[in-house]
């Protein structure tokens, strides 16, 4: 084990939602996933030994407490358990992008603390390793611990996997930072919640496997129209099982549905950009690298310019040299 350690991981917005957990699981998801890696949205971490009696947490400068602290100190102690690392720790943390945004934090946060904590332990770990590790944390991080497109199947302790590298994805992300509300449901909550009081929760775990399918084929043979219309149909399906949630989970507010309408009246002038949203606000639309600057014009159409990011596939996780 060293004295520090340090990680880097970019955040991920999924083609196909993981949205709900096995029961009686280490958050095994409900549900398969696929995901596009993105830069910049990057967040670096570094790990470092202290001499107290608690760990320390540290995001974006500020000292954290509450849940967010919380949940870090378990993660570690899985670590700690595992036998792994050993002692009090001091984590660090920074995104290079607004949390407030609301923008896929958990994934690059604990895919970039596995990383650190990895060059830490000085552990022989696999990236599967990493990414089971990783999903401890937060399911989706699991994904960002590969850059690219990377697929999350279903499983008692599932890791992710990369079916394309960033290099060979053709496709980019512009995301719309929709004006709206902090939310007051995250998503662990809301799988929770839509598990128990989703009278759609079956269905939609049910139709997350086609579409699974149905994209990582898609993927494979590059075919951006059906990869995009499934990603868009599985977003709506997701949206449909929360708003079903009694008492519901709306996650959209009035700028979500401007955008998925616009996108919907461009499409059929002939620019190709299909929509997806998270539990959140923020609408991310996939397109071919060639379309993200016009994609981000129709954007700025309905926001201020610097709401509008335009995201090219990232790398794997990484531990900086
Ligand atoms: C809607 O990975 O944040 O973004 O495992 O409880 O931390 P936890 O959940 P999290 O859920 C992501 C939900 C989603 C869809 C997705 O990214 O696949």
């Amino acid at each position: 084990m060293k004295e520090s350690g340090r990680g880097q991981a970019c955040a991920n917005i999924a083609l196909t939602k993981y949205w709900g957990k096995r029961p009686g699981t280490a958050n095994a998801p409900a549900t398969p996933s696929i995901s596009l890696t993105l830069d910049p949205l990057r967040t670096e971490t570094t790990v470092q030994m202290i001499d107290t009696a608690d760990d320390q947490v540290v995001l974006n400068g500020v000292e954290a407490t509450g849940r967010p602290k919380e949940r870090i100190v378990w993660f570690l102690d899985i670590w700690r358990d595992k036998g792994l690392i050993s002692g009090s720790v001091f984590v660090s943390s920074f995104n290079s992008f607004p949390t407030a945004a609301g923008l896929a934090s958990s994934a690059s946060g604990f895919a970039a603390l596995t990383m650190a904590l990895a060059d830490l332990a000085q552990a022989d770990l696999s990236r599967r390793e990493l990414s089971r590790l990783a999903r401890l944390g937060s399911g989706s991080a699991a994904r960002s611990i590969f850059g690219g497109i990377a697929a999350m199947p279903l499983g008692d302790n599932p890791a992710a996997r990369c079916v394309l590298e960033a290099e060979a994805t053709p496709w980019t992300m512009v995301i719309a930072v929709v004006d709206a509300p902090e939310k007051t449901v995250g998503s662990t909550e809301g799988m929770e919640r839509s598990r128990t009081a989703s009278p759609y929760y079956r269905a939609w775990t049910a139709l997350a496997k086609k579409d699974y399918a149905t994209v990582l084929h898609g993927v494979m043979h590059r075919d951006f129209t059906r990869v995009g219309e499934t990603m868009e149909a599985n977003m709506y399906a997701m949206h449909g099982c929360m708003l079903a949630t009694r008492p519901s989970l709306p996650y959209w507010s009035p700028g979500t549905l401007e955008v998925l309408q616009e996108a919907k009246v461009q499409r059929s002038k002939g620019l190709e950009a299909y929509a997806t949203v998270d539990a959140g606000a923020h609408v991310a639309l996939l397109c071919r690298h060639d379309d993200a600057d016009a994609v981000a014009d129709m954007l700025s159409l309905l926001m201020d310019r610097e709401r509008v990011m335009i995201c090219r596939p990232a790398g794997h996780a990484e531990i900086p040299a």
